[in-house]
């Protein structure tokens, strides 16, 4: 099997011929050629509900796409679309995502790096080491810009040069060598910076990087941005395919495009801010469709079996915003294409505070319907509400952000929790007998 541009520390692919897992264990085609096409998830229906305790390390290998590996326990029939009934989901189960194994289902969910240049450095290194140290299975970058005309538009990563390359390899060693996961976030920013930094830079900068759907004043920011043409729109795309090629190069496990929380892609998701009446606009499919063909340029530039996810709203919670339904039509669309994994957020202009799962229902019915893996992010601060994020709804995986600032050992703290519920149910199992 020649290597490609595709090739990973943890999976080999050709565009041809799929994808083989090299860890022990993972011996045959997980990822199939390209031109999937998953069939379609049904109607919702009623969750399965088979009690079993997470057993911490399960063996249990969920396969790309609804393919299951043998149940080791033995008690849980595949569900028709193939997943495993999702009360057997422990949170600590390995699985693959695109033929890449994670080590866990939690995920840490985005959150902003600061630095000048656009290259990760001592500071990131120091936390995503921490981070993969303390348990977290797989960690998505900060928001990444993708295109060098918003260099400057904040101080974040960059990977829309070619020289960072290197720097960001560095990061994902480290990731690496730690046993974790991690995924490059990708973002063009649009007219969505914060009010403070809006008001500090934006005059500074060249009017024309300033682009909205229908250049209507950004509610948040207040810049007064012009409407993207046609041409741009391509633009916008094709950087997200080189970044996302570079992602690649970089050693990133896989890319996150970032369509959600008021940055470009997210705004064409908004009646209220796109008002386009050609095919970007007018209607619920013109509105989906550059996050679709944003997809589909980088899936084109990364590959069949690299793996893409992508981050959307929900709800946006205001007039205006988004529409669920829209949401989710886009991201059935999204899943027949091969989109590995959606990451479900909303009200992103003011996070809600407090514990419990944010959108569960949503994300509940988001993986009901399709076939790509559901992340659910927000809220999630207790092994309790990552159970019945599991358990109640079909998701796959756990997004975590802010308990992971305030402690990077989180997730090994539920990882003891969840080893003493297993302890304390089969004690339980073997008294009643
Ligand atoms: C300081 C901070 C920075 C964030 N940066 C990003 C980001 O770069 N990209 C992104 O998609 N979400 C970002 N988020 C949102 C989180 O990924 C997550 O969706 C949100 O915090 C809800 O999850 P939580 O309740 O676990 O914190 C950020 C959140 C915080 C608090």
């Amino acid at each position: 099997m020649s290597k490609t541009l595709f090739e990973m520390p943890f999976q080999l692919c050709t565009a041809a011929g799929g994808c083989r897992g090299l860890d022990a264990g993972f011996g045959g085609p997980l990822c199939p050629p390209p031109a999937r096409a998953p069939a379609e998830a049904g109607p919702v229906r009623a969750m399965d509900a088979i009690p079993r305790e997470s057993k911490g390390e399960s063996p249990q290998v969920m396969m790309h796409h609804g393919e299951e590996a043998p149940v080791p326990y033995g008690r849980a029939p595949a569900a028709a679309d193939g997943r495993a009934p999702a009360a057997c989901r422990g949170i600590f189960d390995r699985t693959l995502l695109g033929g890449t194994e994670l080590p866990n289902r939690i995920f840490r969910a985005a959150v902003g790096d600061r630095t000048e240049d656009g290259a990760p450095g001592p500071a990131s290194l120091d936390l995503y080491g921490a981070l993969a140290d303390g348990g977290a299975g797989s960690i998505v970058t900060g928001f990444t810009i993708v295109d060098e005309l918003e260099k400057g538009f904040m101080p974040i990563f960059s990977l829309a040069e070619d020289r960072l390359i290197g720097a960001h390899r560095a990061l994902t060693d480290l990731v690496h060598s730690k046993g974790a996961r991690i995924f490059a976030q990708l973002v063009q920013i649009g007219s969505y910076q914060s009010e403070e930094f809006h008001k500090a830079v934006t005059p500074r900068l060249p009017f024309l990087t300033l682009m909205s759907p229908s250049g209507l004043h950004d509610p948040v920011s207040g810049a007064a941005p012009r409407e993207i043409t046609p041409s741009e729109i391509r633009r916008v795309q094709s950087k997200h395919a080189e970044a996302a090629a570079r992602a690649v190069k970089a050693g990133y496990d896989g890319v996150e495009i970032h369509a959600a929380h008021g940055f470009l892609l997210s705004q064409f998701m908004q009646p209220g801010l796109n008002r386009r009446e050609d095919d970007y606009g007018g209607s619920p499919a013109g509105r989906a469709r550059m996050a679709l063909e944003t997809y589909r340029a980088v899936r084109s530039a990364v590959g069949a079996c690299y793996p893409v996810l992508m981050k959307v709203n929900v709800m946006d919670g205001f007039e205006g915003g988004c529409v669920f339904g829209e949401v989710l039509e886009l991201c059935r669309s999204l899943s027949r294409e091969g989109l590995d994994a959606v990451e479900t957020s909303g009200c992103w202009r003011k996070i809600p505070e407090g514990s419990g799962p944010f959108f569960l229902k949503e994300a509940g019915e988001m993986a009901a319907r399709i076939t790509a893996k559901v992340i659910l992010t927000g809220g999630l601060r207790t092994r309790e509400d990552m159970r019945a994020a599991l358990d109640s709804a079909r998701v796959e995986y756990l997004g975590v952000a802010r308990p992971l600032m305030r402690d990077p050992d989180f997730v090994d703290r539920i990882r003891r929790e969840d080893r003493m519920a297993a302890e304390s149910a089969a004690a339980a199992a073997s008294a009643a007998q």
